[in-house]
């Protein structure tokens, strides 16, 4: 089966685990996409926060969380008195993936599948060995479901901080599910959405 393990360095450097992810094939996504987005943020935060993908903006400048979602996560993340420098942010998928829609060829996001979500996974896990962070954040159900498994539910679950899976031997520690930001910036009633996600945030214990 094919998968990111074969491009990625057994080290827990995470200048070395960028470098090599930039030549990942372990998937089809490298194809259409500008580049690899890989995690960004200090080599061992204490929080370390996992979105969906790349979107088209972060795609073009090659870093995770730079378009409108990931300003509405840094605000949020402020009104719980968590300075966006100093967590780590990555996505669990590394490529964008999108169709090409309207007449000005707009790139749409598409949700990445299961399998490309288990195949971009190894670099998942090699950050977290590398960050060793004590509580992972998983924005959405893509997130979630890369780390707690394809059971996992964000709406019965969100907000509650949970133990990791056994896997992580202790880091994370601790993670805590919630909404993704661009399904805040999609909801009808914007404000209640966005109250919710810093209403989830504010699980996140303080060191
Ligand atoms: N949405 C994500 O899930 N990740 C990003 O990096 C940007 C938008
Ligand atoms: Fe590799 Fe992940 Fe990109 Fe697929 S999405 S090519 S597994 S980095």
């Amino acid at each position: 089966k094919r998968d990111a393990s074969p491009f990625v360095p057994d080290s827990t450097e995470l200048s070395r685990l960028r470098e090599a992810s930039r030549s990942c094939r372990g998937c089809d996504l490298y194809r259409d996409a500008t580049q690899t987005v890989f995690g960004a943020g200090p080599d061992h935060a204490r929080v370390l926060v996992v979105g969906e993908q790349p979107g088209d903006r972060e795609d073009l400048e090659g870093e995770p969380f730079v378009g409108p979602a990931g300003r509405l996560l840094g605000r949020a993340l402020t009104e719980v008195g968590i300075d966006r420098d100093e967590i780590y942010v990555t996505n669990a998928v590394k490529h964008f993936k999108f169709d090409r829609e309207g007449r000005g060829k707009q790139r749409i996001h598409k949700k990445p599948s299961r399998t490309e979500v288990v195949a971009c996974r190894p670099w998942l896990l090699a950050e977290m060995a590398a960050v060793r962070p004590e509580v992972a954040v998983l924005l959405g159900a893509t997130a979630a479901q890369a780390v707690m498994g394809p059971a996992f539910k964000v709406t019965r679950q969100r907000g509650v901080l949970l133990d990791a899976p056994e896997e992580f031997h202790g880091r994370p520690e601790l993670v805590l599910a919630t909404v993704h930001p661009s399904s805040v910036l999609r909801a009808p009633d914007r404000h209640t959405a966005y109250a919710a996600l810093v209403a989830d945030l504010k699980a996140i214990p303080h060191s």
